[in-house]
């Protein structure tokens, strides 16, 4: 199958040095994306920045924010099969960006945040993608239930969640645990290696792609 998989980071610039970001390594959705080549599928892995390698038999898209992400997802989704969404895009990005550094100079200094497009949501309904659609779910409580939210507001087949505040798991870690939540059940995974979990994952969007015939 062809598959598409975002990773990482993204970065949302603030002035020429300053940017705002998240802990996200890409840890996760490069295993995801080496897992797939080594099934011998054709993975595209459009990812933020990270200081990992990029893994072999990978066409590789970097970007930097989430709106590179976007566009980047809009111009190669139409020719995957299935898309692991993986990546932590920052939901905000600063509403103006400076042209100069910013000056130390006022005690408070306010940021104005406005919303990112979600990646994920646009791609039912503007991106038209009708393949296996795999997102992720990064929790802090109510694992299964905000997970399933996601699953159904953005029709999703699969939605990986996982807690992000347990030591040793999540981010930047080499491990994870997730609740695989589908339509009609979950399915809780032990703690493994996240490229243990990346192989149970890619399998998993296997057969969902063969029971979608
Ligand atoms: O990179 P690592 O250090 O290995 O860490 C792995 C991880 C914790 C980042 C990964 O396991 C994970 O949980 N990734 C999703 C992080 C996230 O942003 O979750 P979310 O619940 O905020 O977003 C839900 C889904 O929407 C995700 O599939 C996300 O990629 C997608 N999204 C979110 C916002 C946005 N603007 N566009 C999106 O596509």
């Amino acid at each position: 199958m062809n598959l598409l998989v975002t990773a990482g980071p993204t970065r949302e610039p603030l002035d020429p040095v300053r940017y705002l970001t998240n802990r996200s390594s890409g840890k996760m959705g490069y295993a995801l994306a080496d897992a797939g080549a080594r099934q011998g599928h054709r993975v595209t892995l459009i990812s933020g920045p990270t200081n990992l390698d990029v893994p072999t038999n990978v066409d590789y898209v970097p970007v930097e924010t989430a709106k590179q992400m976007f566009e980047a997802t809009r111009a190669h989704l139409g020719r995957a099969d299935a898309a692991i969404f993986s990546a932590a895009v920052a939901d905000y990005r600063p509403d103006s960006l400076a042209g100069k550094k910013i000056k130390k100079s006022a005690e408070r200094l306010t940021v104005e945040l406005v919303r990112n497009p979600d990646i994920l949501g646009s791609a039912r309904r503007e991106f038209g993608f009708g393949g296996v659609l795999v997102g992720f779910a990064a929790e802090t409580e109510d694992l299964e239930k905000n997970a399933r939210r996601k699953l159904r507001a953005k029709g999703c087949d699969l939605v990986v969640a996982n807690l992000v505040t347990r030591p040793g798991i999540g981010f930047d870690s080499d491990h994870n645990e997730v609740l695989l939540v589908y339509p009609d059940r979950s399915e809780a995974l032990p703690v493994e290696t996240k490229v243990h979990l990346a192989r149970l994952i890619v399998r998993a969007v296997e057969e969902a792609l063969i029971l979608r015939g």
